[in-house]
């Protein structure tokens, strides 16, 4: 026999029940972007490596690791995506998206790719969904687009879900911050694990958002304390909007993120419970935050730029353990078929239905009438046309009322006027 293959680690088919949960996402997602104004944009799933070394940060775990990176055979260095702001930035740069009127506004759900260690809601391929806006901003923004998550996970019946938030201030009053978190980290390089002692000195950031390092927050210097008056007074506004608009948020003066280019207002998203732990630290169904940097770190000038992004896995296990109840459409109308004249005559009504938007299904692979008929009922169709051998040599149909049991001949051609008579009845 030859070898049966399976999904590469940590990558999933996605069918069935989860891929309800997909388009329902997707469905919730689009919606919501169009109301507050976002296009949609799809870029390459590979970009430049540079794209993602030079923004997301030389040293940060993604880059360093989790990276599916190689060379094209023409010799270029690619890496499938592992985000999707810095490939948005590079295409806004690329078609000098800075002559339209700004900001621009752009949201995504597509897939994602990180070398990571798979377990559950931590995945190789992964899908996202974000907003970015780019050329103008401020606190407002970024409340506004923590808002419209908040609506879009609580649509999807994620209860309780918690912002953690933070600033990290910018370049400048980050300086400050840098120096006193160095000199802390070299007190106590002994509760530090061998990537952070190596990344201390170039980004010492890194090591209040590792996992292995956890300790190593109790006594550590806080950036609150460091940021100057413009980012503190830009924090304050955007807490007071988050009010405005009834989103709770805690505090997290730790909360640095896990991309290098982010300035400002950070945060991430949690369902309330916290059940996901990973190595001891919950999971985050989203973040994201202000990057007005980032157009400069990719050769344009500084941009006002904010953003974020929720994983679709993490959302769909949230509203699995919300209770969130997956409504499947009903089909009205079920054709069921017996012999070759029968089949022909379903495919031409199946048309019908169609053309007159009534919801329909069939099993017409099938041949045994019992075994369509049972599929019908577990579809739970409200009426089920019958065509057997004997109807379709009269150009007949049976009609069954798949609630009373009751049935009746009618025309062929009547079928789809008397279906409609019969649902509108039931309607009222
Ligand atoms: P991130 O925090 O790296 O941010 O990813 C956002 C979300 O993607 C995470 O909170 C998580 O739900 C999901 N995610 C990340 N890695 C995995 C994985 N291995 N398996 C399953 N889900 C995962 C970003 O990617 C930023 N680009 C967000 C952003 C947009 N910031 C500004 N704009």
């Amino acid at each position: 026999m030859p070898k049966k293959f399976q999904s590469p680690g940590g990558m999933h088919d996605v069918f069935g029940r989860e891929y309800d949960y997909f388009e329902k996402i997707r469905e919730v997602v689009c919606r919501n972007a169009r109301i507050y104004g976002f296009e949609g944009i799809e870029t390459p799933i590979m970009e430049d490596k540079r794209v993602f070394a030079r923004t997301v940060g030389e040293q940060t775990d993604i880059v360093e690791k989790e990276m599916y990176a190689f060379k094209t055979k023409g010799g270029d260095d690619v890496a499938l995506r592992p985000e999707g702001t810095a490939p948005i930035m590079r295409a806004y740069i690329e078609h000098s998206l800075y002559t339209k009127p700004q900001p621009v506004k752009f949201f995504y759900f597509k897939p994602f790719f990180r070398y990571e260690r798979s377990q559950a809601g931590r995945y190789r391929q992964f899908w996202q969904f974000g907003f970015e806006v780019i050329g103008k901003g401020g606190p407002v923004v970024d409340a506004q687009i923590i808002k419209l998550i908040h609506n879009i996970f609580k649509e999807l019946g994620v209860k309780n879900v918690m912002v953690e938030i933070n600033n990290m201030g910018d370049e400048k009053c980050r300086e400050d911050f840098h120096a006193a978190l160095k000199k802390y980290l070299k007190k106590e390089s002994n509760l530090l694990c061998a990537d952070c002692k190596r990344r201390m000195k170039k980004n010492p950031l890194r090591a209040l958002d590792c996992k292995k390092c956890v300790k190593i927050k109790e006594n550590a210097p806080q950036i609150l304390d460091y940021i100057c008056k413009k980012c503190k007074e830009d924090f304050k506004r955007t807490l007071e909007f988050l009010e405005e608009v009834g989103v709770p948020y805690d505090l997290n003066p730790f909360l640095i993120r896990g991309l290098d280019y982010y300035t400002g207002t950070v945060y991430e998203f949690f369902a309330s419970g916290k059940e996901e732990e990973d190595e001891g630290a919950p999971l985050a169904l989203g973040g994201g935050g202000r990057y007005d940097g980032l157009s400069e770190v990719l050769g344009d000038e500084a941009r006002p730029a904010t953003g974020a992004a929720v994983g679709v896995e993490r959302t769909i296990l949230a509203m699995k353990e919300s209770g969130f109840k997956m409504e499947k459409e009903r089909p009205q109308v079920f054709i069921a078929q017996l012999g070759d004249l029968a089949k022909k005559k379903s495919l031409t009504l199946f048309e019908e239905f169609k053309n007159n938007n009534i919801p329909v299904s069939e099993s017409f692979a099938q041949d045994s009438l019992k075994s369509q008929m049972a599929r019908a009922g577990k579809l739970g169709a409200t009426i089920t046309i019958i065509i057997g051998k004997e109807e379709a040599a009269e150009d007949m149909v049976i009609l069954r009322d798949m609630d009373s049991g009751q049935q009746e001949k009618v025309q062929t051609s009547e079928t789809v006027k008397e279906v409609k008579k019969r649902l509108k009845e039931k309607k009222n």
